[in-house]
């Protein structure tokens, strides 16, 4: 393809995804397959990695992710990001009706909205492209956030229809419930300590270096504000239902995310209606906002210092309930991490039966200074589990006694240890302490790690109890007999458990590696280790200095790994699972073989799933060369993200081939 056609097909592609991501994320309503849309990427990403000079600021591409910022710069509001006053009764939604009616003569319309709990954006369109977003910051100034938002995808990157030459739009990012979610299980699977709420996670997400893992996480964002282009319509409400022409989602009028309202009782109903719903939304907020409508009236109105005079927000009070404290359980997590949980008279809060809660740690429950039979308080705040927040201690009974963090494990009374640094106490005995080890197994079976079917907890459990298995490899010793007399288990579904514990011996290196659960060694820490050690045997002797070499493992990683294999029981039944056949090296046929024989290759810029070196490890060890420069009797470059430019335009004058890293990969495996 020559660089004029390039450009044309470049532009089509780039329509046809924004049109499709529209239809996707905003309209809930896509046309074409995930998968039909990840190829058009796919395609528009080869064409810019092989004519760099095309890839926009804009593109969709960008959603994905890949930029660093590695200071958010600083960038001055042109106009202030005020605040709202707080309300939190009738009667102060009525005093401020009486202060607008003495301000402007004639009725009012007012808007309800919801107030999103998350973090402000302001996002600036030149020409209907994406031109800059920043945080609120303190008001006057905040920071460049672009990339990161540029990944958000119900924003758009480019407008349609008949935008504004130059304005500002405002909203609140958030994070959707159903994705805080899914990260924390992610974060739980990875041993890494959980997210408390949803809006501070917004926040911290928003200002991360990795655009990539912005995208990652699903972010999501509503508007409610539109500045510089107030003359084209009357209100606000009818500026909302403007700017969805031009691409932005806005709240849906038919769920009563927004109404229009012309008294105050019907303002009260609005709070009224989302104080009862709001634990049904996907989202988190914390209030609503009631706007004067008419921009006339607005200007009338203007501002204090802090906030314009014509809105206000109404704050839901956080839900408090007082209850007994009836005793303290505490649960032993797969790590041996041990949590305190409250367990409490049952008491109705926020539409759900509230019959326990999180204590976190002994350092809260001396903060709260507990007492059994206790009278406490118990909110719903910004958190998604409820937690105690106060003490009644007018009706603490004399003769109560005072909660004491336990020393010794509930589940195998082995002395619990606090290591320094860390707030949670943690059970030592890996290797015989049942949550532990039926933790440690459902973690090696699970679909990110051996992927084995036909057994899930359930099955753990009951073979657990039967004595049948009490780490991993004795999953691999188990009949058919054993099993099949086990309680609701039939023919079929003993067959397909030993059927899918046998399929498992072909998993590859880096599944086996995870699914041993050493701290710390994640997903992608695994396939690191995998490719760069090569073996069980190498990572289990190798020192320090070797581990730390690796690309993206740190001392806590190396640290664990050493001490993973410091215990004798971890060598064991490594062995073990070696002695069963799993997979424990990297395959000869991923790692060496004569397929790059003659070929040689280039390799530049910066690369997703490989680091440059490990690539070019790759390249040789089959068969292929590794040189310095393009010239024409290079067979391949091996493109990554920040290329100069004048290496891909040396390789395309000359006619190589240009290949990113999955294609790559793709030819490594063809
Ligand atoms: S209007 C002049 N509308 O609440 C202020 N704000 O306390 C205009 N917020 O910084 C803000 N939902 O981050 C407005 N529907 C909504 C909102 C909303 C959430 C946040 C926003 C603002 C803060 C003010």
């Amino acid at each position: 393809m020559n660089h004029s056609e390039a450009i044309k097909e470049v532009n089509r592609l780039t329509n046809e995804l924004n049109y499709h991501n529209h239809l996707y994320y905003v309209e809930s309503n896509p046309e074409i397959s995930d998968y039909d849309f990840d190829m058009l990427l796919k395609k528009l990403q080869a064409l810019e990695g092989q004519f760099p000079d095309l890839a926009d600021d804009n593109s969709p591409t960008k959603r994905v992710g890949g930029d660093i910022t590695k200071k958010f710069e600083t960038v001055v509001h042109k106009y202030p990001m005020l605040s709202l006053s707080n309300t939190y009764s009738k009667e102060e939604i009525e005093d401020w009706f009486v202060r607008l009616k003495k301000q402007v003569d004639g009725d009012l319309e007012y808007v309800c909205e919801l107030k999103y709990d998350g973090v402000a954006i302001g996002i600036q369109y030149v020409n209907g492209r994406l031109k800059q977003a920043v945080t609120r910051g303190d008001g006057s100034q905040g920071e460049n956030v672009t990339n990161n938002v540029k990944t958000i995808r119900t924003i758009p990157l480019s407008l349609s229809g008949d935008y504004p030459d130059d304005f500002e739009i405002r909203g609140e990012i958030f994070f959707p419930l159903k994705n805080f979610e899914a990260l924390n299980a992610q974060r739980r699977e990875n041993e890494e300590p959980e997210f408390a709420n949803p809006r501070n996670t917004a926040s911290g997400t928003l200002k991360m270096q990795d655009s990539k893992v912005v995208a990652e996480r699903g972010l999501d964002c509503f508007l409610y504000g539109v500045y510089g282009a107030t003359g084209l319509q009357s209100g606000h409400f009818e500026t909302v239902q403007k700017v969805a022409d031009w691409g932005f989602k806005i709240p849906k009028e038919s769920l009563r995310y927004i109404e229009k309202k012309h008294t105050l009782d019907g303002v009260m109903d609005f709070i009224n209606y989302w104080n009862e719903e709001r634990d049904n939304l996907p989202f988190q907020i914390d209030g609503v906002v009631i706007k004067v409508n008419q921009y006339h009236n607005q200007e009338e109105l203007g501002f204090t210092a802090k906030s314009p005079r014509w809105a206000i927000a109404y704050k839901f009070k956080a839900e408090r309930v007082e209850t007994v404290l009836n005793s303290v359980v505490y649960q032993v997590g797969r790590t041996g991490a041990i949590t305190p949980v409250a367990i409490l008279e049952p008491v109705q809060l926020g539409g759900t039966t509230v019959k326990r809660a999180s204590l976190h740690n002994a350092d809260q429950i001396q903060k709260l200074g507990l007492y059994l039979s206790d009278s406490v308080y118990v909110e719903k705040g910004g958190e998604i589990i409820p937690k105690i927040v106060g003490v009644n201690t007018a009706l603490r009974k004399s003769d109560a006694e005072l909660v004491e963090f336990i020393e010794h494990c509930p589940e195998c009374e082995t002395e619990l240890v606090r290591r320094e640094g860390e707030v949670q106490h943690y059970c030592p005995n890996e290797t015989g302490c049942p949550p532990q080890m039926k933790g440690k197994i459902e973690h090696f079976i699970g679909r990110k790690a051996m992927d084995i079917d036909g057994i899930g907890t359930e099955t753990v459990d009951a073979l657990f109890e039967e004595g049948l298995i009490r780490n991993m490899a004795d999953l691999y010793e188990l009949t058919f007999d054993q099993v099949v007399d086990l309680e609701r288990m039939a023919d079929k579904s003993a067959n397909n458990l030993i059927d899918g514990i046998e399929a498992s011996k072909t998993k590859p290196f880096e599944k086996v590696l995870f699914g041993l659960g050493i701290r710390f060694v994640g997903e992608t820490v695994a396939k690191k280790l995998a490719y760069s050690l090569k073996s069980i045997e190498a990572l289990s002797t190798a020192t320090f200095d070797e581990l730390v070499a690796v690309d993206e493992i740190g001392d806590k990683i190396a640290m664990s790994i050493q001490t993973y294999f410091q215990e004798e029981a971890n060598r064991e039944l490594v062995q073990r699972l070696l002695s069963h056949g799993l997979i424990m090296e990297v395959e000869e046929k991923e790692n060496a073989s004569n397929k790059f024989e003659g070929l040689s290759f280039v390799v530049s810029g910066v690369f997703n799933a490989f680091s440059r070196n490990e690539l070019k490890e790759i390249i040789e060890t089959n068969g292929g060369k590794n040189v310095g420069s393009i010239s024409s009797k290079t067979s391949y470059v091996v493109a990554g993200d920040k290329m100069g430019p004048s290496k891909l335009k040396k390789a395309t004058d000359l006619g190589v081939t240009i290949v990113s890293e999955d294609e790559f990969l793709a030819l490594l495996n063809k």
